[in-house]
């Protein structure tokens, strides 16, 4: 069976509230090499977890999340919309996550909000133990993420388009990975990435026959809502 890198999608995210301790633990016992999960910043300038603009949709609150104070963010239920068994599931802050996960795996901060970005950079120098990697769609965030912090790993996001211009501001960007789009991978797009030495993380991808596509064409990972179940058909290369 060939090795694979599994990133947990918003954590465990199939069986599990995304974005959410828990989801996150889960992610942890079941073997996941790495969890990736979504950077918005709160009013009062705090980077918290969740992945939408709004919180309609994963809280039972209202409204953007960057209209609400950090405080108020965390008395928001976001487990019942999964499964009324997660009622009362917290939405995170960033330093409770980091707290929970520095040092354990690999975490990839996506960071959606571009105003969070330096915020997320002041948060790390708390948490020089964490295997970090940031990531973004939005490449004049990864080029400031870039000046602030020469080190920094930052992997670029695709989700449309033309995957050579991404390649391009990947290079520029010293960028240590490429996350496209699971169906936009191609033998052009990986070889590419080989000629680069870039290695790809595609998302998100849940079934074994996927993955195994994937794997032949040469990803170095993947991201899946359902660690779980691909972990049982690929072993961890970090194990
Ligand atoms: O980081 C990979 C993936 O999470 C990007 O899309 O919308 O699920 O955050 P999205
Ligand atoms: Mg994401």
């Amino acid at each position: 069976m060939r090795e694979l890198f599994l990133y947990a999608h918003r954590g465990a995210s199939v069986e599990a509230p995304e974005n959410t301790l828990v989801a996150f633990r889960r992610a942890l016992e079941v073997g996941a090499d790495g969890i990736e999960l979504d950077v918005h910043l709160s009013a009062d300038g705090v980077p918290v977890v969740i992945h939408d603009e709004t919180l309609e949709r994963t809280t039972d609150g209202v409204g953007p999340v960057a209209s609400h104070g950090s405080e108020e963010l965390q008395t928001l239920d976001a487990g019942f919309w999964f499964d009324p068994h997660f009622a009362g599931e917290p939405l995170p802050t960033l330093e409770e996550t980091l707290s929970l996960l520095a040092g354990r795996l690999r975490l990839n901060l996506e960071v959606k909000d571009s105003r969070a970005g330096l915020a997320v950079v002041a948060l790390l120098r708390h948490f020089p133990t964490a295997d970090v990697v940031l990531s973004s769609f939005d490449y004049g965030l990864l080029a400031r993420l870039r000046r602030a912090a020469p080190d920094l790993p930052l992997a670029v996001l695709l989700d449309a388009g033309n995957w050579q211009r991404a390649l391009v501001r990947a290079e520029a960007l010293r960028a240590c990975a490429f996350h496209p789009r699971a169906d936009l991978v191609s033998r052009p797009l990986m070889a590419a990435c080989r000629r680069l030495q870039l290695p790809v993380f595609p998302w998100t991808v849940d079934t074994p026959a996927q993955a195994r596509g994937l794997v032949r064409m040469g990803v170095a990972g993947l991201f899946t809502n359902d660690p779980a179940g691909l972990r049982g058909f690929f072993p961890s290369p970090t194990a």
